[in-house]
């Protein structure tokens, strides 16, 4: 299995584009996806968990941590209008995909970051931060990262982050717990668990 989307700048696979469709916080969206993008032929479980069950704020800043071709960031942005939202992915691809459909749903309140992960985001003012993270880049990648998240949240905010239940949620909040003031599991279903770690 190909498993560049994971962490891969520059994938090399060809690029044939495809659109999907997806209902999302009760809207109906369009998503064109590549070849080397996460999940391009249907929304994931875990995904779809978490933009469905995400809290959100009516204004302020959120981040869209590993934003892929973007379905989570944009439907709360298109939920949301004042909200800004940052949405960020190391993949250049994934980057541009989710410029793209940004415009596809009609969506103007994102601003779409090509890069890794804080350097690209490096704002300390986030109000919520989500993530559906590179899991198989592994627990010395992914734990630090979300431990990071913290210093870019304000006060009070929260990290939203969605994981397998069988690969490892259970470390994870423990891991989280090290962290964040309070951890809680706020949704589960299909196998996931998606997590709110409050700063
Ligand atoms: C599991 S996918 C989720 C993609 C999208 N949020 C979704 O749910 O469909 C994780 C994404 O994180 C991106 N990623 C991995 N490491 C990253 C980093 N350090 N900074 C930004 N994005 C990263 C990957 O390229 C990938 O698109």
């Amino acid at each position: 299995m190909n498993n560049e989307h994971y962490f891969t700048p520059q994938p090399t696979s060809e690029s044939a584009s495809r659109e999907i469709t997806a209902r999302l916080r009760g809207e109906e969206y369009r998503f064109v996806t590549e070849a080397g993008v996460f999940s391009r032929s249907r929304i994931d479980p875990g995904t779809r968990l978490l933009a469905n069950s995400l809290p959100l704020p009516e204004q302020g800043k959120m981040l869209d941590l590993g934003c892929g071709y973007g379905p989570v960031g944009i439907a709360a942005a298109k939920e949301q209008p004042k909200l800004e939202v940052v949405m960020v992915d190391v993949n250049q691809r994934a980057a541009e995909l989710a410029k793209l459909n940004a415009r596809l749903n009609g969506v103007t309140n994102v601003d779409v970051r090509s890069g890794e992960d804080f350097q690209v985001a490096p704002e300390q003012d986030f109000v919520i931060i989500a993530t559906n993270p590179p899991i198989r880049a592994g627990k010395r990648v992914i734990y630090p990262l979300l431990t990071r998240a913290k210093e870019h949240l304000v006060p009070g905010g929260i990290l939203y982050v969605v994981i397998r239940t069988r690969q490892g949620a259970a470390s994870m909040e423990k891991h989280l717990e090290t962290t964040y003031s309070r951890v809680e599991t706020i949704a589960r279903g299909s196998g996931y668990r998606v997590f709110a770690a409050y700063n």
